[in-house]
C-alpha cells in the first residue's frame, strides 16, 4: 500500500518514526511529508532514512514529478501524525501553501488524523469546529489519548501510541467505522502483581503473580486510548512507560491505593493476586531460629477483600459522579474439584464479588503464574455469553480491553 504519512509540528513528531516503522516492517511504502515545524523537532534525514524515500515538503522540489497533485492521488492511505491544532485549521479550510497542505487536497483514499495539542486547544472551540468540519466530509479524526502532556499538566491531548494509530489507519483502510480508540478519554486503574505480608522486617508471605498480565493489560488500555494508572504490587516485570504507577506492598497498601484511584476511573482492573491473609502480629524484629525456645506458630488475620469493596461502593454512589457507569473487573484463577467444575466456581464469584466481568484463568501448577501464554474466559454478569480468549498475554489483554470497551459502550447506551 502506498501510504502518505504528513508530520506536525508538535513535540509529538518523535514517535511518529516509530509509527514509521510499523507502516514499513508491514510492507508499505512510506513518502513522509514533515511540516516546516516538524523538521525542527525530527529532521528530514531520519524520515528519509527510514522510510527508505526522498523526503521535503517544498512544492518546487522535482517539480517534473508533479508531486503537489501525485502524491495524495496515488496515496492509499493518508495519516497526519501529530495532528497540530495548525494543521488542523490547514485541512479544515482547505489551504495549500505546502506540499502536505496540497497532498490533502488532492487525497483520494481515506485520510486519519491523530490529533496531539495541549488540551486547551484541543477543546478550543476553534480547533472543535476544525474536528467536525473534517469529519463532516468523511475524514477520520481520532480522539487524542488522556494523559501526562509536555509540561507537568495533564489531560487529554496525548498522541495515541503508533501502535494504536497504526490500528485505526489499517481499520479505515479496510472500510470499518470503528476506528476510534475504544478508550479513547477513559481513565482504568489496573493492579498488578502480588502482595507481600510481611512476617518480620525479612521475611513475608507472598505468592507466585509475576504481574505480566496486569503490565499487559496496561499497555493495552494505553494504547487504546486510556490513561493508565497501574497499582503495581510485586512484579517481576517492568511497569510499561506511558502509565502512572503507584508502588504497593501489602493487601492493605493495595486497598487504600485502589479505594483512592478508583475515585476518578471509569474502569478498575483488579488483576493483582492479593493476599486472602496477613500474619496476625508483624515482629519489629527478625524472628530467631533457637534451639531453647518452641517453632513460631504464625496466626493470620482475614484481608479485605477489596474487589468487593470496590463494587459495593460503586453501588453505594461512593464513588463519584461517574459512579453509576464504573465498569470494574475481577480476576479469578481456579481450579476444579470434586464438588464443581472450574466454570462452575467461576460463576458462584462473579455472583458473590457481584463485579461486571469476571476474568477466569484455569490453573496448575504449570499454568498462568509467570508464563507469558495465558486462557482465559470472560464472564459478564450481564450474563451474555462467555467470551473465551487464548494465546499471549498481550492477546489475552487485547480480548479483555476490546471486551471492556464494547460494555462501556452498553453502559452509555443505556445512560
Ligand atoms: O476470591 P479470589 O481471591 O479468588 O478473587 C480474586 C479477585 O478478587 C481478583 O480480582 C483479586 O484481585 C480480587 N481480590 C481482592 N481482594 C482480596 C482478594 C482478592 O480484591 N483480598
Amino acid at each position: 500500500m502506498r501510504i502518505v504519512l504528513g508530520v506536525g509540528g508538535g513535540i509529538a513528531a518523535y514517535k511518529v518514526a516509530s509509527l514509521l516503522r510499523l507502516f514499513t516492517e508491514a510492507g508499505h511504502d512510506v513518502t513522509v511529508i514533515p511540516t516546516e515545524a516538524a523538521t525542527r523537532f525530527v529532521g528530514t534525514a531520519t524520515w528519509e532514512a527510514l522510510s527508505g524515500n526522498p523526503v521535503s515538503n517544498s512544492v518546487f522540489d522535482d517539480v517534473h514529478q508533479v508531486n503537489h497533485v501525485r502524491l495524495g492521488h496515488e496515496a492509499d492511505l493518508v495519516v497526519i501524525a501529530p495532528a497540530t491544532a495548525d494543521l488542523l485549521a490547514k485541512a479544515a479550510t482547505g489551504q495549500a501553501g505546502d506540499l502536505l497542505t496540497n497532498t490533502l487536497l488532492m487525497a483520494h483514499g481515506p485520510v486519519l488524523f491523530a490529533p496531539a495539542m495541549h488540551t486547551e486547544m484541543w477543546q478550543h472551540p476553534a480547533t472543535r469546529a476544525n474536528v467536525e468540519t473534517l469529519r463532516g466530509r468523511g475524514a477520520a479524526v481520532l480522539e487524542p489519548a488522556s494523559g501526562r502532556l509536555t509540561g507537568s499538566d495533564s489531560g487529554p491531548g496525548r498522541l495515541p501510541e503508533p501502535d494504536a494509530i497504526f490500528d485505526a489507519a489499517m481499520a479505515l483502510v479496510h472500510g470499518q467505522t470503528d476506528f476510534q480508540l475504544p478508550l479513547a478519554g477513559k481513565t482504568v486503574t489496573i493492579s498488578a502483581g502480588g502482595t507481600r505480608e510481611p512476617l518480620d522486617p525479612v521475611r513475608f508471605l507472598g505468592n507466585r503473580s509475576s504481574g505480566k498480565q496486569g503490565v499487559a493489560l496496561a499497555i493495552a488500555a494505553r494504547n487504546a486510548g486510556a490513561t493508565v494508572r497501574l497499582l503495581a504490587a510485586h512484579m517481576e516485570v517492568p511497569p510499561p512507560p506511558g502509565v502512572e504507577v503507584v508502588n504497593v506492598e501489602t493487601a492493605l497498601q493495595l486497598r487504600e491505593a485502589a479505594l483512592a484511584a478508583a475515585a476518578d476511573s471509569d474502569v478498575v482492573i483488579m488483576s493483582a493476586a492479593v493476599a486472602d491473609f496477613r500474619p496476625a502480629e508483624i515482629s519489629d524484629t527478625k524472628i530467631k531460629k533457637r534451639d531453647d525456645t518452641a517453632d513460631p506458630v504464625i496466626t493470620l488475620v482475614r484481608n479485605p477483600d477489596i474487589l468487593q469493596e470496590l463494587v459495593e461502593r460503586r453501588n453505594q454512589g461512593v464513588t463519584g459522579p461517574a459512579a453509576d457507569r464504573q465498569l470494574i473487573v475481577g480476576f479469578a484463577a481456579e481450579t476444579g474439584d470434586e464438588h464443581g467444575d472450574v466454570r462452575a466456581y467461576a460463576e458462584a464469584k462473579l455472583q458473590r464479588k457481584g463485579c461486571d466481568l469476571l476474568v477466569v484463568n484455569h490453573v496448575g501448577s504449570d499454568k498462568v503464574f509467570g508464563k507469558d501464554t495465558n486462557s482465559v474466559v470472560i464472564l459478564a454478569r450481564s450474563g451474555s455469553e462467555p467470551q473465551e480468549a487464548s494465546g499471549t498475554k498481550a492477546d489475552v489483554s487485547a480480548a479483555i480491553i476490546s471486551r471492556i470497551g464494547f460494555e462501556l459502550n452498553q453502559v452509555s447506551h443505556r445512560a
